[in-house]
């Protein structure tokens, strides 16, 4: 998904790239951050998590949807989290910010039962096993009646899904490339960084997408009730659970 140069981990480097390109690449973005917003339940007052925001843009639309709630934000680069600082600057009497390794365990217990906690695009460095503990843990520290929402890659189990999303991506870059710059650069770097993850699902070891259907097995697992993908393009889902 990203130029990783067969790195395990996300580096400053790849905070760089995305910050870059990250609008042309992220099929659907604006709609994808929409709907997460939309899914969780207006409260009064209350505490959002988002894992690994980058630089920011889904804690500022939860911060302008829920202007009673507060914002936890949590990531392991020290450049997104000032990004994501600087995108919610208005709300920032809002907005908490800390570093963390989304892999340990020690960040999963929060002072305050969370109302909701998102994430877009990170959980995917996490294998299979992580991703189990994590909806585990996850499950526990929301408060009653809490949501967790996933936006991110998922991996198709067969060839031809694997085929149908990498063309699915190319063309939503390719549009997204158009109608933001009026000409293809940001899509032929896409095609340059290899990022279209798809394409070569097993070229890069920093990225390990599960299938979508083995995550909502094990959403449900953890606990959760009305488990269900609500949106699902260019192998981009967005998928979610609630603590009953
Ligand atoms: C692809 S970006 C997505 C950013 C943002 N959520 C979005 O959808 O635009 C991945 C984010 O996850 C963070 N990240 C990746 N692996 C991480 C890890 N193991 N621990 C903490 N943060 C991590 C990166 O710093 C980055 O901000």
């Amino acid at each position: 998904m990203a130029d990783m140069q067969g790195a395990r981990h996300w580096n400053e480097n790849n905070s760089r790239s995305f910050l870059d390109y990250g609008r042309y690449f992220v099929p659907e973005r604006e709609r994808q951050i929409d709907m997460i917003a939309d899914l969780i339940p207006a409260a009064p007052g209350g505490l959002l998590v988002e894992l690994c925001p980058g630089e920011g843009l889904l804690s500022r639309a939860l911060l302008e949807r829920f202007p009673d709630s507060r914002v936890l934000a949590l990531d392991g680069s020290a450049e997104m989290l000032e990004q994501t600082r600087q995108t919610c600057r208005n709300h920032a009497a809002r907005l908490t910010t800390g570093a963390f390794e989304l892999s340990q365990c020690d960040w999963r217990t929060f002072s305050e039962a969370p109302q909701a906690i998102v994430s877009s695009l990170a959980i995917h460095h996490l294998d299979g096993r992580q991703k189990q503990m994590l909806f585990a843990d996850l499950a526990a520290a929301l408060r009653p009646g809490g949501l967790l929402v996933v936006a991110d890659i998922v991996r198709p189990p067969s060839a031809a899904g694997l085929a149908i999303a990498a063309r699915q991506w190319d063309e939503a870059v390719r549009s997204r490339s158009l109608a933001i710059d009026g000409d293809l650069a940001a899509f032929a770097e896409f095609n340059r960084l290899g990022w279209n993850y798809f394409r070569n699902p097993d070229g890069e070891p920093i990225d390990k997408p599960s299938s979508l259907a083995e995550q909502l097995a094990w959403l449900s697992e953890a606990g959760f009730t009305e488990v269900d993908c609500i949106w699902l393009f260019a192998g981009h889902a967005i998928f979610s659970g609630r603590k009953p």
